[in-house]
């Protein structure tokens, strides 16, 4: 079917729409390009590493400009990483040095790799006695977790938005009832920061965890936390930060306590210059256009009987989908090859997911962005469609 298929469609000349954005965003919006050159077009280095004086202070404009887009008033408190990733496994591992013996610790099935793989290691070591909550529809239910929490229980990290299912969680609810029981709440806004108000100031959340290259708009490369209370976790990384260098001990104060090393100014201008972007368009205004994008592909994709979606009603640009008959790689493939669509198949590094939606298999997932027009909306949605109907025609011939 897929080398039939390949033989009547060419992507040839068609130009290349990218439906792959909760993997990473692009194209970058204007300035962030800009921004990465006009960094480098100065030797600039961060106070305390230079005698030089030109040039602007990325860091501190990065930090501030998120700050105020996730709604937080301490913008020290906001602590840049690589990544996501790194993120999870600074506050993961320094949560867990404060802890004597063994503790129970909450994740969900809907959560990422980069939660999960942490976690399991620490279970394995026999540090914590992990429990996963499974989700239904879509969505972990508050009386879920509150029904999962034992004496033991000392921290739950867990996704605001899944990577695969587009749907955002009720963090709110979920940290009240965590904190009632003194329960430490990491969550992780990878697919959430930069398309949703976060509103940090008064969310009963501990640390939130974001990545740059996502909804933010930036590089990859770039990510971090924002963390409430600094002393609740211990640093487990140290080195040169450029301040109190006669000291051999790493310094306490935020943000230093958790940031070592270099920073990357380049990566830190990209991401200044996508949220600032986010700010001057408007989350609202973006959110709006995607919403409607989405809300269409999703009606013309359930036109084909053979067409599976597992998140009808998304809260963000996200749609996962089968095609009966046929694999989900082989529909990747044949949409890359086909018809120049780029989307991701697959597991998207969230097994637990597709254990529970179409049984380890993997799916097809479109993810939008500020940058998504209608008409390539329309031009998926016919390829999709078209693809469907081929595998229809072709079920039992094998
Ligand atoms: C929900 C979620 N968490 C964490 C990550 C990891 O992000 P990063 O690659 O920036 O570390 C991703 C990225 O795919 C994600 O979707």
């Amino acid at each position: 079917m897929v080398v039939r298929f390949l033989k009547q469609m060419s992507a040839g000349e068609r130009p290349l729409i990218y439906l792959n954005n909760a993997a990473t965003s692009w194209p970058k919006p204007p300035g962030v390009m800009e921004a990465i050159a006009q960094s480098l077009s100065l030797p600039v280095f961060g106070s305390g590493r230079t005698t030089g004086t030109q040039g602007e202070d990325y860091i501190t404009r990065a930090r501030e400009s998120l700050s105020a887009l996730l709604g937080a008033d301490t913008p020290e408190n906001l602590v840049f990483t690589h990544n996501a990733t790194d993120s999870l496994n600074i506050l993961i591992s320094g949560f867990l040095a404060g802890i004597k013996g063994e503790c129970h610790v909450l994740t969900t099935a809907l959560d990422h790799n980069s939660v999960l793989r942490p976690l399991y290691e620490y279970d394995q070591q026999h540090r914590i006695c992990l429990d996963i909550i499974p989700f239904e529809g879509c969505s972990i239910r508050p009386e879920a977790a509150e029904a999962a929490i034992r004496p033991d229980t000392r921290l739950m990290v867990m996704t605001h938005g899944s990577n695969v299912l587009g749907s955002v969680q009720d963090i709110r609810a979920i940290g009240n009832i965590l904190h009632e029981h003194g329960i430490y709440f990491i969550v992780d806004g990878a697919q959430t920061a930069g398309h949703i108000p976060v509103g940090l100031r008064d969310l009963p959340v501990d640390a939130f965890i974001f990545t740059g290259h996502k909804g933010l708009l930036g590089v990859p490369g770039t990510g971090g936390f924002f963390l409430r209370d600094p002393e609740a976790i211990a640093p487990v990384r140290f080195g040169g930060t450029g301040t109190d260098s006669f000291s051999l001990l790493h310094p306490r104060r935020m943000p230093e306590r958790f940031e070592i090393g270099t920073h990357n100014y380049p990566g830190l201008a990209a991401l200044a210059a996508g949220v600032e972007f986010i700010r001057e368009t408007g989350m609202g205004s973006i959110m709006e256009k995607a919403e409607r994008q989405t809300a269409f592909l999703i009606r013309e994709l359930k036109e084909e009987s053979n067409i599976t979606i597992y998140n009808e009603h998304p809260d963000l640009p996200i749609i996962a989908f089968n095609i009966g008959g046929l694999q989900n790689d082989d529909v990747g493939f044949m949409l890359a090859r086909g018809f120049n669509i780029i989307a991701r198949t697959g597991l998207h590094c969230a097994p637990l997911v597709h254990r529970a939606i179409d049984g380890g298999e993997g799916c097809v997932r479109l993810s939008l962005s500020w940058n998504t027009t209608d008409e390539e909306c329309r031009i998926a949605a016919d390829a999709i469609r078209r693809i469907a109907r081929n595998a229809d025609s072709t079920v039992g011939q094998a």
